[in-house]
């Protein structure tokens, strides 16, 4: 038997306010066709003016809770990815915990971009392995629409805003849990994706900055080796996998990593279109989308995986 950490539950929370494709097209040289064609975005959701991270990791948070039949009492460790923290300091997992009325446990933020999600996930996981911790929130959460130039027609049509958390729980199995993951980085392409402010180097938050044709020739490669070696990890031929939930940058990426390893298309969960890219957010938010409609079932074999900022990326391979 080997301990690990076992997905037992998931949420999402998205904020009321739906920008389409038209709408964009009123403010900004766009147009529906474009964003559809290049990227395969029909909408994103905006978070009000009061609406912070830390709200919707939250509601997402509450969700997964109560699909996991937990009380936040349950929980001493929580593990938020965000590259929209709500404040400098404190962390964004600590207003969570403290929002949630939880005292005891450990609490911090992974900070990863695009991939945090995919990097939370190997570090909890870690956390539960080795027996430190019992039961965590992996949360994925993000206003990216607050570090948007929305001059910017290459980038603000590009990211939405929105929450995805699963409860993790530490248990001795042979089967169910984290069988594998494999987390990467190379920090000599920060020019191509980056916010241009930060407190040290400007003291103002700055807006995203993306080169992204640039970007896009890097992703289908590395995400695709990051999911070869997590499947070489876990064990597990590729084509065992049932469910794959892919970051949800652009659906054309999406396309040419299923290309690239010959993968059944019906068995790729996509929520681009109505989410947009919700950087650290997209792939729970994804998940509880497939899970709640019925497609992600009990004992399946999901892969999750991701690239974003640093360049970070990586996969990771789980059994409900
Ligand atoms: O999640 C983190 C990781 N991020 C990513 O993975 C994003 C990766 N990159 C992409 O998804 C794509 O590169 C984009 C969707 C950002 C852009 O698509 P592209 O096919 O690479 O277009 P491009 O940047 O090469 O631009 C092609 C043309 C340009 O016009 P010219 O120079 O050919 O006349 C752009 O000015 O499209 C123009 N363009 C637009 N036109 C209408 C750029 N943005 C827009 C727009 N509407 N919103």
């Amino acid at each position: 038997m080997s301990r690990r950490g076992v997905v037992i539950g998931s949420g999402s929370a998205l904020p009321a306010r739906i920008v389409t494709n038209d709408e964009l097209a009123q403010r900004i040289d766009t147009s529906d066709a474009w964003i559809r064609e290049r990227t395969g975005i029909a909408q994103r959701h905006i978070a009000s003016e009061d609406e912070r991270t830390s709200d919707l990791a939250t509601r997402a948070a509450r969700a997964a809770l109560e699909d996991a039949g937990l009380t936040p009492d349950d929980i001493d460790l929580i593990v938020l990815a965000t590259a929209t923290p709500d404040l400098t300091f404190p962390s964004t997992a600590a207003i969570v915990q403290s929002k949630l009325g939880i005292t005891a446990g450990a609490a911090f933020d992974v900070h990863a971009v695009c991939t945090g999600f995919v990097y939370a996930l190997s570090t909890a996981n870690a956390f539960l392995t080795t027996g430190q911790h019992r039961r965590a929130l992996v949360i994925g959460a993000e206003t990216f629409s607050r570090i948007i130039d929305w001059e910017d027609r290459s980038t603000c049509v590009l990211f939405g805003d929105g929450a995805g958390a699963f409860v993790l729980e530490a248990q001795d199995t042979e089967e169910r849990g984290i069988l594998g993951s494999m987390l990467r980085c190379d920090g000599s392409m920060t020019e191509l994706l980056y916010v241009d402010g930060g407190p040290s180097a400007t003291g103002t938050v700055g807006h995203l900055r993306m080169q992204g044709n640039k970007v896009f020739k890097e992703a289908v490669g590395r995400i695709s080796s990051a999911m070869v070696e997590a499947a070489k990890v876990a064990e597990i031929p590729m084509s065992a996998v049932d469910w794959f939930v892919p970051h949800q940058a652009n659906q054309r990426i999406i396309a040419g990593v299923v290309k690239r390893l010959e993968l059944d298309t019906s068995r790729i969960v996509s929520t681009i279109a109505r989410h947009g890219n919700t950087s650290a957010a997209s792939i729970p938010l994804a998940y509880d989308v497939a899970r709640r409609d019925g497609r992600i079932k009990d004992g399946d074999l999901v892969m999750i995986e991701g690239m974003g900022g640093g360049l970070t990326w990586g996969a990771a391979l789980f059994r409900l």
